[in-house]
């Protein structure tokens, strides 16, 4: 009571306007207006940038800032579940919180965050070429598409193709990908392709939603094998709960050679609780 008192106070001085009804987007329906104003002022001035690194980078910025100005509490970061106006009792920081009124915080600290992550990467980098191709994993014809993008890159891989893998997957049930990401499909127009995630929250973890999860991920690696060397190595990411990892190996013509494993120690939302994920080493099933 006491701190909802402040809060009121608070409310009334700085004049926040709280949640839409009836929200239409996204936006409306997560973020106060107040912080939709000024996520909206900071884009425009992003736009008229010139130099198109730094508008890249501050658009980077904006979104990292608007992921963590939803109004949310804090324990549902990772998967929202309802937008909150007042005080609550927040389980992860163990007091009581507040939806935040302003993008000012996270703007500064994701703007310095983001330069020394650059100026780290700078130095970590080495003489060699990358590229992000977004696409659906099961179907995407990596080297026609590099080859759209970046011919010289492409050039090289058709000549040698590719070494391996590294990839976190999605997991069974777990999140909805473009939910928690709706913020930037909203704000940078991208187009959503919520039907083309593998596993999403949405389908759950019945034993249906476990089957087209194997079928998922055994596409990828069926559709990427197309592109990989002999004597490949995969490297997976996976919270297996379900033990499915081998019959995707398998349905993939791949074998798993040796697991690893990756202790998670900082995560964002809920319960500070580590917990484990195994790293699958998949090569090429030669008995097959
Ligand atoms: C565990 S996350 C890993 C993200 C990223 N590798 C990282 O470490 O930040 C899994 C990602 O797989 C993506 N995904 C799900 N289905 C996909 C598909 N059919 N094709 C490509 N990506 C997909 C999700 O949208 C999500 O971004």
């Amino acid at each position: 009571m006491e701190f909802l008192h402040v809060y009121k106070n608070f409310v009334k001085k700085y004049k926040i306007e709280f949640l839409k009804q009836n929200p239409k987007t996204f936006i409306e329906k997560w973020y106060f207006k107040n912080i939709i104003d000024e996520i909206n002022f900071v884009f425009e001035e992003i736009k008229n940038i010139k130099d198109v690194n730094n508008k890249n980078i501050l658009a980077l910025i904006l979104s990292r800032a608007m992921r963590s100005c939803r109004a949310t509490t804090h324990s549902d970061l990772a998967t929202l579940v309802e937008p909150v106006s007042t005080t609550y009792y927040c389980s992860k920081h163990g007091k009581i919180c507040k939806p935040i009124f302003s993008i000012i915080k996270w703007w500064k600290t994701y703007s310095k965050d983001t330069v020394k992550r650059i100026k780290e990467f700078e130095k970590l980098k080495t003489e060699t070429h990358q590229y992000c191709l977004s696409g659906d994993a099961r179907t995407i014809d990596i080297f026609t598409a590099l080859s759209k993008k970046k011919k010289s890159f492409a050039d090289i891989l058709n000549r040698q193709k590719i070494s391996g893998i590294f990839s976190s997957p999605p997991y069974v049930g777990l999140i909805d990908y473009h939910e928690q990401h709706a913020y930037a499909y909203n704000l940078f127009g991208f187009d959503r392709k919520d039907k083309l995630e593998i596993g999403p929250l949405f389908k759950g973890h019945t034993k249906e939603a476990q089957k087209n999860y194997v079928e998922g991920i055994s596409a990828v690696l069926n559709n990427c094998k197309r592109y990989l060397k002999r004597d490949y190595n995969v490297f997976l990411v996976a919270n297996d709960k379900y033990n499915l990892y081998s019959e995707i190996a398998n349905k993939a013509g791949m074998k798993i050679t040796n697991t690893f494993k990756r202790p998670v120690l900082n995560r964002t939302e809920k319960d500070k609780g580590t917990y484990s994920e195994i790293i699958f080493h998949l090569k090429e099933n030669r008995c097959l």
